[in-house]
């Protein structure tokens, strides 16, 4: 009898999207794909849950063609929600505070502090941000954010292995803020996101992650599009 697989891999697409790969099922994350000139979306691509962070075309992205392609549902807040089942999508509506299960995973919905809206809607909804647990490993997506005190909850909650964290300076936190997210969230490994390809800053992910090891002694890993991380 073969041992039950408990690695998991984060994909590293570009911009904040990410497939979590494990052994029962893919969580594919703000799939901004069409447009994103340094996304890398893996062949075998085959997503059984799509997570959306908020409606802004480089999260929600390619999350309504994929959801329609594959037959696969879109997790997000409900007016979220409400917009992709319009476009056609499957959608399941949840709300901050929420906590969803599914055969291989379970998520909860956290809050995000940013705006939600999309090409012909001015306002949809509320953003928000992510705990996937998955193979006993727990994964902070934080979606766009500015620094908020209550991330410290979103730490105790579930104790993190991996945190995605928004970089940019323009549309979110910047990168002294993002040290200080780190701190709250107490995650053992961060991964910087939203970087280099938009916003009026140029964040230097570099630059993150030496003041991650200096300050929050924390491990700090820069994924190229298309790089994989595996924890086990
Ligand atoms: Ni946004
Ligand atoms: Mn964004």
């Amino acid at each position: 009898m073969q041992a039950r697989l408990t690695v998991v891999g984060i994909i590293y697409i570009g911009h904040s999207a990410f497939l979590i790969r494990t052994s029962q099922g893919e969580i594919l994350i703000d799939p901004f794909l069409t447009g994103n000139v340094s996304a890398v979306v893996p062949d075998d691509l085959d997503p059984d849950l799509i997570l959306v962070t908020h409606a802004h075309s480089d999260h929600l992205g390619d999350a309504i063609e994929i959801s329609k392609k594959f037959e696969v549902p879109i997790l997000t807040t409900y007016e979220v929600a409400n917009f992709c089942i319009s476009k056609g999508a499957k959608a399941i509506d949840a709300h901050i505070g929420g906590k969803l299960a599914f055969p291989f995973c379970t998520v909860k919905l956290f809050p995000a502090v940013h705006s939600s809206s999309a090409d012909d809607v001015s306002s949809v909804g509320v953003p928000c941000s992510f705990v996937v647990v998955a193979e006993g490993k727990s994964i902070f997506h934080a979606g766009d954010t500015a620094l908020f005190g209550d991330m410290k909850l979103i730490g105790e909650d579930s104790p993190l292995d991996v945190a995605l964290l928004p970089i940019d300076g323009c549309y979110t936190m910047g990168i002294d803020d993002a040290v200080k997210a780190v701190k709250l969230l107490k995650s053992k490994i961060v991964v910087p996101m939203h970087y280099g390809d938009s916003g009026s800053a140029k964040a230097d992910p570099y630059d993150f992650c030496k003041k991650v090891k200096v300050q929050t002694k924390r491990m700090c890993v820069i994924l190229r599009p298309g790089e994989t991380l595996t924890i086990d």
